[in-house]
């Protein structure tokens, strides 16, 4: 609630609001290593909003199933660890992950994490856990949120819908420098291989696969800087305000 004086600003109602006033909601979805994750910082640093990696959820919970040591057949378990899990993400420059208050933003970050998460992403009691939680962290606008199925089934009424995506070698490459830069040693054909199996899974899963939204605006990434494709963004952004 914003006060100011005796008067008091209503909740968050964004209902009938015209585009130009409100904090809206963007989508960003494509397969990793497309720059969703550093377009959408950047993207939401430039429009004051808040940041929301999805993947990272869908990582955290791989985290914890790791370490609780649950079966993934453990249906009634995995629901009892969902139910108490407790995300949140630190509104600073870094876009830290918390679990119960720990930061875990480095341990999600390694290549098993990244095989476990794209194994419980396609577990219908995770995804309804994360989908309801996304909903709620970005019902009130003034976000960005990156993933695989943001434009198509968290928020289908998003105000504007990307998706991005990049050649798989190029897409490689990038995972493979990430890996590097953190000290991870492992071949870039390894690197490439399970980026293109991931993209299988996450395209080919039963629920919630990763495609483009019939509304998303198609951007290619393969040959160009995260300034050039923000401020495309940012263009298409003011002219989808102007005509409203
Ligand atoms: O974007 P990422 O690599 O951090 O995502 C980790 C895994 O989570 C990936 O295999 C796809 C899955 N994921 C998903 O199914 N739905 C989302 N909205 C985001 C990620």
């Amino acid at each position: 609630m914003v006060s100011k004086g005796l008067w008091t600003a209503p909740p968050f109602l964004e209902i009938g609001l015209p585009l130009q006033n409100k904090r809206l909601i963007v989508a960003i979805d494509g397969p990793s290593g497309a720059g969703k994750s550093t377009v959408g910082k950047a993207l939401a640093k430039r429009l004051g909003y808040l940041y929301i990696d999805t993947g990272a959820m869908y990582r955290a919970v791989a985290l914890m199933v790791k370490r609780s040591g649950i079966g993934l057949k453990d249906e009634q378990a995995l629901e009892g660890l969902l139910s108490s899990l407790h995300l949140s993400f630190g509104n600073h420059e870094e876009n830290c992950l918390y679990c119960d208050g720990e930061d875990i933003t480095e341990a999600i970050r390694t290549p098993e994490i990244s095989r476990l998460a794209s194994e419980i992403s396609q577990m219908k009691v995770v995804r309804e856990a994360m989908v309801r939680l996304q909903r709620e962290m970005g019902k009130e606008g003034g976000v960005v949120l990156e993933g695989r199925d943001i434009g198509t089934v968290v928020f289908p009424h998003a105000d504007l819908k990307f998706y991005l995506d990049a050649d798989p070698e190029e897409r490689g490459r990038r995972r493979h420098k990430e890996w590097l830069e953190k000290g991870v040693t492992v071949e870039f054909k390894k690197t490439l291989q399970e980026v293109i199996e991931r993209d299988q899974n996450d395209m080919n899963r039963s629920l919630s696969p990763l495609k483009k939204a019939e509304d998303a605006i198609f951007i290619d990434s393969t040959h160009r800087s995260v300034e050039e494709i923000v401020n495309e963004m940012c263009h298409i952004i003011d002219d989808k305000r102007k005509q409203e």
